[in-house]
């Protein structure tokens, strides 16, 4: 029989609303452990059998067309956790009405900080370090609601400090953090990635259900200040029908935020909620052409300017270009 061994569960974990997760499809329920008494214990467990049946292989058939699978020969391969996803909260201090957790938030606003029903993230990083399960170039990504809200959150961030680790925060800015900042110069790979969505106060408030541009933009800036490249900080737009689709829409985003200093810019498009269509191409033209224009304009404003873009999207809008 070959061996196998699969990424994601030899260097992954996932926190997610209800539980943690030793796949990256989550709703398998096999692999989904809910948060209740000795969670913690009962999923290392699973996960040291699942590894070595994996060695003995042995593995649900569902993983067998799974990218993460992949053959070794020669010496096992490392169980150290490489990445970790902090996805276990849905509360959030603004509500887009685009958000992909729009069914579990009820696009609820949180106006103070808080941790009700979330589970303490801290105790289980710090374990994990205890046990030298944490790989030195451990990369943490946070972002379930706002990571900002959450009490617990400084403490995650002195702790990734502490021990130089990477962290992405998608955040949408309307708190200013000072631990994002000295998370950012401690590594320079740690991120900060803000859906802006627009360029004025107005569209913001029709966005997001809450008057909080300014704040953003304050917030925004300071964070540009903290970081040790403005490329650490992401800000993406996006494009939403009938509400921020014209030109004059994405050239404002982009003067504002160059306004600021940023220099990364992500145009995207509302893909949680029609995901097959876009995988089909099926994409509305005219979203499809403020797209590309954003993407232009980008390129066109500075050659210091950083272009990001989500693979998935480049493929399907360049299926569309040539059908
Ligand atoms: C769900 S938010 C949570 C983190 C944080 N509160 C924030 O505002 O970034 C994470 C990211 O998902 C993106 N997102 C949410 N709903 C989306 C959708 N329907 N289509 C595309 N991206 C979406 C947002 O742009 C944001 O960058």
């Amino acid at each position: 029989m070959s061996k196998k061994f699969c990424t994601f569960l030899n260097n992954c974990i996932t926190f997610h609303y209800h539980g943690i997760s030793l796949c990256h499809e989550p709703k398998r329920e096999y692999n989904f452990f809910p948060y209740e008494k000795n969670y913690l214990e009962k999923f290392l467990d699973e996960r040291q059998k699942a590894i070595e049946d994996m060695q003995n292989g042995i593995y649900k058939t569902e993983c067998e067309k799974c990218i993460h699978l992949k053959d070794f020969d020669g010496e096992n391969p490392t169980q150290k956790i490489k990445k970790i996803e902090l996805f276990n909260w849905s509360q959030c201090n603004c509500a887009c009405f685009y958000c992909s957790n729009r069914n579990d938030t009820k696009l609820k606003i949180y106006t103070s900080r808080n941790q009700k029903g979330v589970i303490d993230v801290l105790p289980v990083l710090e374990r994990l370090q205890k046990q030298d399960l944490l790989d030195e170039s451990l990369h943490i990504s946070s972002g379930g609601g706002e990571p900002t809200i959450l009490k617990e959150y400084p403490k995650i961030l002195k702790f990734v400090i502490k021990h130089k680790y990477r962290i992405d925060v998608l955040t949408n800015g309307i708190l200013y953090e000072k631990y994002i900042g000295k998370a950012m110069q401690v590594n320079q790979e740690s991120k900060i990635i803000l859906s802006l969505d627009c360029g004025n106060r107005e569209l913001f408030k029709k966005i997001k259900g809450v008057d909080k541009f300014n704040d953003v933009i304050k917030n925004l800036s300071k964070y540009v200040k903290d970081s040790q490249s403005p490329y650490q900080i992401i800000v993406k737009y996006i494009i939403l029908k009938g509400v921020n689709d014209t030109k004059e829409d994405i050239d404002n985003w982009i003067e504002t935020c160059k306004g600021i200093g940023i220099k990364s810019y992500m145009p995207s498009i509302e893909f949680c909620h029609q995901m097959n269509k876009i995988l089909n191409s099926e994409i509305d033209p005219h979203i499809a052409e403020m797209y590309n224009y954003a993407k232009q304009k980008i390129k066109e404003s500075s050659p210091d300017f950083y272009l990001q873009t989500h693979d998935f999207l480049e493929e399907a809008m360049n299926k569309i270009k040539t059908a």
